[in-house]
């Protein structure tokens, strides 16, 4: 198949750009990380990019598809969501927008509702999402477990994800379950041994909620490096809702990610300059709890590789899609329009340690979108229109 016609092509391919050095890192200085062509074609070939290029260089095939002057890019990388839980918490959200603050308690809400649930409601569920996410163009994710806190709940939460994508984290220190209100090394025990040995084989990834009312960091470091033992690759909920220990962590670690850092301190963001863990920022969570927007700017400007997830999740951030945390991160953030785009597609790959995705160039998987629209700008020009008008995943159109 060859898609033509294309006005604007997202590559990510720094080396596309016509006198740039290659490199990774970019300021707000004027170049673009997106790797643009214009009057572009992509060739795919069964599950894959075989070619990208000049339309009029295009080797011919059968199969084309006019794009009809609009852009193409990678399909969103949401390298952070959580998507196995029941219940919602409209109500909590409807008390928030009056005045009443956030916090991570919430979190036993739905842990009591996703326990109540069986495993067709879960999966029922987390099906709607995951379609809800496809049709604004996220063609991979991450989910976690985490509103589960038994063995047998993380377990079958893991369990659940792994049906649906590779990309599966056991958060089983989101909070401390409630049956261990009183004894909080009891469940730190119980995470590190009994539930991370039936959760490891379920998951890639091993992530823990390092924040006052949930772990602290000499808790997040044993649950981390249990986890790692086992073979898990580390990720943390880090500086959320407060300065504290778990960017610092997470680079201890090499994590590849740390997640939220919306509170840093100068040494928060040396410490990310100076290593591969990627900051994950998620605007969807302070946009819904009324908080202060982390500082993408500080970030970028210091050298640090960010990305742009939704944290999909019926407490802090019930929004499935990347498009609106792209025009979020725009409008208050300080990021520029393609840099938005690059921390949604190449950076979410990066959070999560791929390079078959979130990038349009031979060999990568070929997961791709059209926009209604002729520049990639226009995700947050445009905020809140569904500008995503067909969705490639694996070579294959699935959207609409
Ligand atoms: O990423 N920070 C911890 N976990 C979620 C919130 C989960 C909830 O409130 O249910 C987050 O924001
Ligand atoms: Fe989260």
């Amino acid at each position: 198949t060859v898609i033509s016609n294309i006005a604007t092509l997202v590559t990510n391919d720094p080396s596309l750009e016509p006198g740039s050095p290659r490199s990774s890192k970019f300021g707000s200085g004027g170049r673009s990380p997106l790797g643009l062509v214009r009057d572009a074609a992509v060739v795919i070939e069964g599950d894959r990019v075989v070619w990208t290029g000049e339309s009029s260089k295009a080797p011919a095939t059968d199969n084309r598809v006019d794009a009809g002057g609009r852009a193409v890019l990678p399909g969103f990388v949401d390298s952070h969501s959580h998507l196995v839980f029941a219940g919602d918490r409209t109500e909590e959200f409807n008390a928030r927008m009056s005045g009443r603050p956030y916090s991570a308690g919430g979190i036993r809400t739905t842990v009591t509702a996703t326990r109540a649930a069986t495993d067709a409601e879960l999966e029922a569920n987390l099906t709607r999402f995951l379609a809800e996410a496809l049709r604004q163009g996220t063609t991979t994710f991450e989910t976690k477990s985490g509103y589960g806190l038994t063995t047998e709940d993380e377990s079958r939460a893991l369990r659940l994800a792994a049906r649906h994508t590779d990309e599966v984290t056991f958060l089983g220190a989101h909070i401390v379950a409630p049956e261990y209100a009183e004894d909080p090394a009891g469940y730190v025990a119980l995470v590190t041994g009994e539930m991370l040995d039936a959760c490891a084989p379920h998951a890639r990834w091993i992530d823990v909620f390092c924040e006052k009312g949930a772990f602290d960091g000499d808790q997040a470091r044993a649950i981390l490096t249990a986890g790692r033992a086992r073979g898990l690759h580390p990720r943390v909920h880090a500086n959320q809702l407060s300065y504290g220990p778990g960017v610092q962590l997470a680079v201890e670690l090499d994590a590849a990610s740390a997640d939220h850092c919306t509170h840093l301190t100068d040494a928060d963001v040396d410490a990310l300059a100076g290593s591969r863990t990627v900051a994950t920022l998620l605007p969807g969570a302070e946009f819904s709890t009324r908080a202060e927007w982390p500082d993408a700017r500080r970030l970028l400007d210091a050298g640090v590789t960010v990305a742009l997830s939704t944290d999909c999740n019926p407490g802090s951030s019930f929004t499935s899609s990347v498009p609106f945390c792209i025009a979020l991160a725009v409008r208050d953030m300080g990021m520029t329009p393609d840099e938005a785009v690059w921390s949604a597609t190449a950076g979410g790959a990066r959070a999560l340690r791929r390079d078959d995705v979130g990038r349009l160039t031979p060999g990568a998987y070929a997961d791709l979108l059209i926009l209604d629209a002729p520049s990639p700008v226009h995700l947050a020009y445009r905020p809140g229109v569904p500008l995503v008008r067909a969705v490639w995943r694996r070579g294959r159109r699935v959207e609409p």
